[in-house]
């Protein structure tokens, strides 16, 4: 079984602030990094390292070699990665002392991607595979019609919060997650929640696996010093998909994406903080 992430790429400048800067003011930064980011290269690094197979679909500048590099060092498959005349897209974040960000988008070459490069590389897909994806790329409509038309398990984390992608993709959406301001607009937007299984993650109240007619399941949080929340979400995403593409169980999954997201918070950096398969056994042994 395999994981095909229809992601964006982004070169992340992140920099550590004292507070996230007020219209008009100029602001020094404590500390300065560049990484590796995107919530779709996020969510591949996340699944590859929980030990999936992951084939990342996506688009990066003609002279951007550094993303490729680092994606394939993470184990990553970048075959299907296209390099084209726009540039890498790229984020500037800001991270103040409570680990909370805020962030400033480039979306550069993600925005290129073809439905025709997208069909090319699904072709190759099985049914038992997954098509992982948010709302950072072109292409979404294209990807989750052929995928559910494949018979794929189709994970949607629908961030940053979108509505036209959110129409297109939700009926074609076989799991959707999301954290619990995602889930307030959604609810605002569309007046409930839909039909497929939706997990909500809800910071220190844990997360929840709502399943249509069935109970909903409810994990506690992890309690751990969060220093950096960037990405917290796609290693939630990534790690589920991993998991569920294993064949874990519900309560397992949800269990380790939740184990993965707490041991990536307390790290600075967004792809090079995801952690490993090693890392959440280690994490989880004393609680399971
Ligand atoms: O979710 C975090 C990611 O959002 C960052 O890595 C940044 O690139 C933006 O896409």
């Amino acid at each position: 079984m395999a994981i095909y992430s229809l992601g964006s790429i982004n070169i992340d400048h992140i920099y550590r602030v004292p507070h996230h800067t007020q219209p008009g003011e100029t602001l020094a930064a404590t500390d300065y990094t560049r990484g590796l980011g995107g919530k779709g290269a996020n969510q591949s690094v996340a699944a590859a390292m929980a030990g999936a197979k992951v084939f990342h679909i996506g688009a990066i500048g003609r002279d951007d070699a550094w993303t490729l590099d680092l994606l394939r060092d993470y184990g990553v498959d970048t075959a299907n990665i296209q390099q084209i005349k726009t540039a890498t897209g790229h984020a500037i974040i800001q991270v103040d002392p409570s680990g909370e960000n805020a962030i400033t988008l480039y979306p550069g070459a993600n925005r290129q991607i073809s439905d025709a490069q997208v069909a090319r590389v699904l072709a190759n897909a099985r049914p038992d595979d997954t098509l992982l994806l948010q709302n950072e790329t072109s292409a979404q409509f294209a990807s989750v019609r052929l995928a559910a038309d494949m018979g794929l398990r189709v994970l949607y984390s629908p961030a940053p919060f979108e509505l036209t992608p959110l129409q297109d993709v939700i009926p074609f959406t076989t799991l959707l997650a999301m954290n619990e301001g995602e889930a307030a607009q959604m609810i605002s937007t569309f007046g409930g929640l839909p039909d497929c299984d939706v997990i909500i993650t809800k910071g220190a109240q844990g997360a929840e696996w709502h399943r249509l007619n069935a109970q909903t399941l409810t994990i506690p949080a992890f309690d751990v010093h969060a220093v950096d929340t960037t990405g917290a979400g796609d290693c939630f995403a990534g790690t589920i998909a991993a998991a569920l593409d294993a064949g874990m169980d519900r309560e397992q999954a949800l269990t380790r994406a939740a184990a993965a997201a707490a041991i990536q918070v307390t790290r600075h950096g967004a792809a090079s903080a995801m952690p490993s398969r090693a890392d959440v056994d280690e994490f989880l042994a004393p609680i399971l």
